[in-house]
């Protein structure tokens, strides 16, 4: 049966949640305070970039099921039966999850309502949060407010499928009438459910995403020590994930995670576990190779040219990973600076990411602009378009030593050297090796 939902906050999460939902056939209004934003997915455009979201979005609504609205017309009009809080978290400068949109939607929620309704948590919040915004602001409104936290698990490029083919739900509610409203909203998916109370639903979120982190540290801090032994982390990673207990996902070695929520939930975890007196030990060590991993282009270039002065660099990737447009925490920001501090021009080229978030670089929008009289190419990000380089162009292109350093060990190194320029990666099997504690 269809449910009348609404999604507040149309960033990433909150649009494909919104999107997706009416898919499925319920009523959704999707609410934002941006009025631009709203007009913009009011019209049929969507606001972010990712596979398959202007298809759900024209189509929701052309049936009627997807609207848009802002809260000025008051919150009491735009609670439903589940209202979804979708509304960023980003970091605050000590590390710890910045709660404050979600204090504001949620109070105001509980301000207007007139109405029992089931409030759902998909904002990631810190494990406690439930409880505390219960406690300070559901259990005050002057109807029952149900409480439920269920976290997503949407990789961006992906979302649309990771929505409808997800390896699991989690429901995190203390009453029975929530969860049983929350199968209802999701009958259509085939999944296992998890439920449980809503500090381990809590908990999942962020135990998942430290977990994958922790792997790719992992795998990175292997690929570094195949660099100081001669081993190849490609035949390594291979070995170890056909063990089905370690699995093969999340073993690609290379300059480390970025992306809007691997670093964010890793740290807020770490600030978590401190002001809950635990020293979480490993995933501060995950935090710091991570840190420490993005700078190897940074130090193998340095390297390789001592004086950057004079010295054009290009790097090849902005994103923080293939198919999507998103900058945020991409290890180009931390690699680009340090390049141009050093006195190198640093010319850089991404297929998709327009923005360009740091200064003492020119973004050019042809890669051959930026390979053109480039000493060394640093490729950040795996775009296919990067695999298929006619090397011997690049060759001709790139001025001496002509180093490419394959950040995310994904070009054919023999076609690369093949071609006479100087391969560089993060422990793969080849003449240039330097752990990095070497
Ligand atoms: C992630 C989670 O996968 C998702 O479940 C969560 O809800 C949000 O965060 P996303 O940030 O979109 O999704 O990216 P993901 O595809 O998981 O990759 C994250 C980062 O890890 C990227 O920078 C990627 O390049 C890096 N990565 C991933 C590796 O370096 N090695 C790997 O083996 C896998």
């Amino acid at each position: 049966m269809p449910l009348r939902v609404t999604v507040v906050g149309t960033g990433y999460v909150g649009l494909v949640t919104g999107v997706c939902l009416a898919h499925s056939g319920h009523l959704v209004t999707c609410v934002d305070i941006d009025r631009d934003k709203v007009d913009m997915l009011a019209s049929g455009t969507s606001t972010i970039y990712e596979p398959g979201i202007e298809e759900l979005l024209s189509s929701g609504m052309a049936s009627g099921n997807l609207t848009f609205a802002t809260p000025e017309k008051g919150w009491g009009e735009l609670i439903s039966d589940i209202t979804v809080v979708a509304v960023g978290t980003p970091m605050a400068p000590n590390g710890a999850a910045d709660l404050s949109a979600v204090r504001v939607v949620v109070s105001s929620l509980a301000e207007a309502a007139d109405r029992p309704f089931t409030l759902v948590m998909k904002s990631t919040v810190p494990m406690g949060t439930g409880a505390a915004l219960r406690h300070r602001y559901l259990d005050e409104a002057v109807v029952r407010i149900g409480y439920v936290s269920n976290p997503e698990f949407l990789r961006e490029g992906k979302a649309i499928e990771d929505w409808f083919k997800t390896d699991r739900i989690v429901l995190g509610a203390d009453e029975e009438a929530d969860r049983a409203l929350m199968r209802e909203l999701y009958a259509d998916i085939d999944a296992p459910l998890v439920e449980t109370d809503v500090a381990s639903a809590e908990t999942i979120k962020y135990a998942s995403n430290a977990f994958l982190s922790t792997k790719i540290s992992f795998i990175n801090e292997i690929a570094n020590l195949c660099d100081c032994i001669g081993a190849d982390i490609d035949a390594v990673s291979r070995g170890i994930g056909m063990d089905k207990r370690i699995g093969r996902d999340f073993l690609k070695a290379g300059i480390g995670y970025g992306g809007s929520c691997f670093p964010k939930d890793t740290r807020a975890l770490d600030f978590i576990a401190t002001l809950n007196g635990y020293q979480f030990t490993l995933l501060k060590s995950v935090i710091e190779v991570n840190n420490r991993q993005r700078l190897l282009p940074v130090v193998h270039v340095m390297r390789a040219l001592p004086d950057l002065h004079e010295r054009s660099i290009a790097i090849l990737g902005l994103a923080f990973k293939p198919d999507t447009d998103d900058v945020r925490e991409s290890p180009a920001l931390d690699i680009v600076p340090l390049l141009a501090e050093q006195g190198a021009a640093v010319r850089i080229y991404d297929p998709i990411a327009s923005e360009l978030p740091v200064a003492g670089a020119a973004r050019v929008a042809d890669i051959w602009q930026a390979l053109q009289g480039a000493s060394a190419a640093v490729v950040v990000t795996e775009w296919q378009e990067f695999r298929e380089l006619d090397w011997e162009r690049v060759r001709q292109a790139m001025a001496g030593p002509a180093i490419i350093f394959d950040g995310r060990n994904c070009l054919d190194a023999d076609a690369v050297r093949a071609a006479g320029l100087t391969y560089m990666a993060v422990g793969r099997k080849g003449e240039h090796r330097f752990g990095m504690n070497a």
